[in-house]
């Protein structure tokens, strides 16, 4: 799925270093659908050339405020009816100052000010500058009126220094431009969230699990409760405190999970995030495990499948809309489309748990969201958090798209 399919985006390109980049921004806005027109500041013309933004967006690039065949052709208010969403890269320090105070002495400012679309800025400036305390009143003034600040990213800076002040780069604007328009609603739905691993016991002190901390579950269940939703998280054992507003059930096995989440159905929208032990040991010995001399140095442990939770809750006649994981070290995509074929599912999202910086005992993770139509949504390597909000909006516009067709 094109995340901005349509969208129309006015690209505002300030005079910093940074617009460097903001030709790659046009190539990533129109790969995911968007229509990009640039308006291109006087200072902005002095780092990159009216030719190469055209010949990104496919569009002629507006220049000027006063210039009649201009004008003519789109004017600054037509401009501003015709945007979905106003995006600065970069928006230098004198740009978001002049937009503070409301100036209209060019065509972007004064576009800014004729728009009722969504304003975003992606700052780009040296860390001296942004840190200053007018630059921060200015941030803090703009944010109050709704505009939206992406970054600045912290690192080394074309100036030699280091710290705050970069610009993102294209592919997280692209996506955060996509952001914009989910619309991050699930009032009035429950939604069940399984999360964690599963202990199968071997005897009263052993136990069969995995690496999963859970982490992925929980963030998920805090961002579909800012997003008003009644939520259940079942989660198996893990360290992590319990999300505002969330209802914790807190299981061992997975025939535990399963029997907790067949109690909360039905059930509008089920997340099965928790990596389910597949096998179980046939029987749960009644007392600790001894050495056994006789059988020489091994130990044959006999284990039985364990349901599947998320295909027999996906399978149910009242199915909720259903959400499964595929975490794989290899065929990445391809085992991601069987499982969303074979369990029934409307999404699945797939991580690489082979890369140890996006693995079950991370902090961050990128993900590649497959729905029913094979459409792939890439979201790039970010926090935990971030990933889920980006899900929920996912899910809520799913959920809403889905509500239209059967309406
Ligand atoms: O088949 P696989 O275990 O890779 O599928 C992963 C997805 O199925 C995850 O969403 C996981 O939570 C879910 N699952 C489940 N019950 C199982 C096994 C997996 O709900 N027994």
């Amino acid at each position: 799925m094109q995340r901005l399919h349509r969208k129309r985006i006015v690209l505002g390109v300030g005079g910093g270093i940074a617009a460097y980049k903001s030709a790659e921004l046009v190539r990533r806005l129109k790969d995911q659908g968007a229509e990009v027109r640039v308006v291109l500041t006087r200072g902005g013309r002095e780092f990159i050339t009216p030719l190469t933004l055209q010949a990104l967006s496919g569009l002629p690039v507006h220049l000027d405020l006063l210039d009649p065949a201009a004008e003519a052709a789109m004017g600054h208010i037509e401009l501003a009816r015709w945007a979905d969403l106003v995006l600065v890269a970069p928006a230098t320090a004198d740009v978001m100052a002049r937009l503070a105070q409301g100036v209209a002495d060019d065509l972007l400012t004064t576009l800014v000010l004729a728009t009722d679309a969504r304003v975003a800025l992606a700052p780009a400036m040296n860390q001296a500058m942004w840190r200053d305390p007018a630059t921060q009143a200015n941030a803090e003034l703009l944010r109050s009126r709704g505009i939206k600040l992406f970054g600045p990213a912290s690192g080394s800076q074309a100036c030699g220094d280091v710290g705050p002040g970069r610009m993102l780069e294209a592919t997280d604007l692209a996506q955060l431009a996509a952001d914009c328009f989910q619309r991050l609603d699930l009032t009035g739905r429950h939604v069940v969230i399984t999360a964690g691993p599963t202990q199968e016991n071997i005897d009263p002190v052993r136990y069969i699990t995995n690496h999963s901390s859970g982490r992925m579950g929980f963030a998920l269940a805090e961002a579909a409760a800012e997003a008003g939703a009644r939520v259940s998280l079942v989660s198996g054992p893990v360290h992590l405190p319990t999300p505002d507003r969330v209802e914790r059930i807190d299981v061992i096995s997975a025939r535990d999970m399963l029997a907790a989440c067949e109690a909360l159905m039905p059930c509008d929208v089920l997340i099965a995030s928790a990596a389910v032990a597949d096998y179980r040991p046939e029987v749960i010995a009644p007392h600790k495990l001894k050495k056994d001399p006789t059988r020489g140095d091994g130990l044959l442990l006999e284990l039985v499948r364990n349901p599947d939770i998320l295909a027999t809750l996906a399978g149910r006649p009242d199915r909720p809309f259903s959400v499964g994981f595929a975490a794989e070290t290899q065929n990445l995509l391809e085992y991601a489309q069987r499982k969303l074929r074979d369990k029934n599912l409307d999404l699945i999202v797939a991580n690489d748990v082979a890369n140890p910086a996006i693995g079950f005992n991370s902090e961050d993770n990128a993900v590649t969201v497959i729905d029913r139509g094979l459409h792939e949504i890439r979201f790039e390597q970010t926090s935990k958090g971030k990933i889920a909000r980006q899900l929920i909006a996912l899910i809520s516009t799913h959920l809403k798209d889905t509500a239209q067709n059967h309406a």
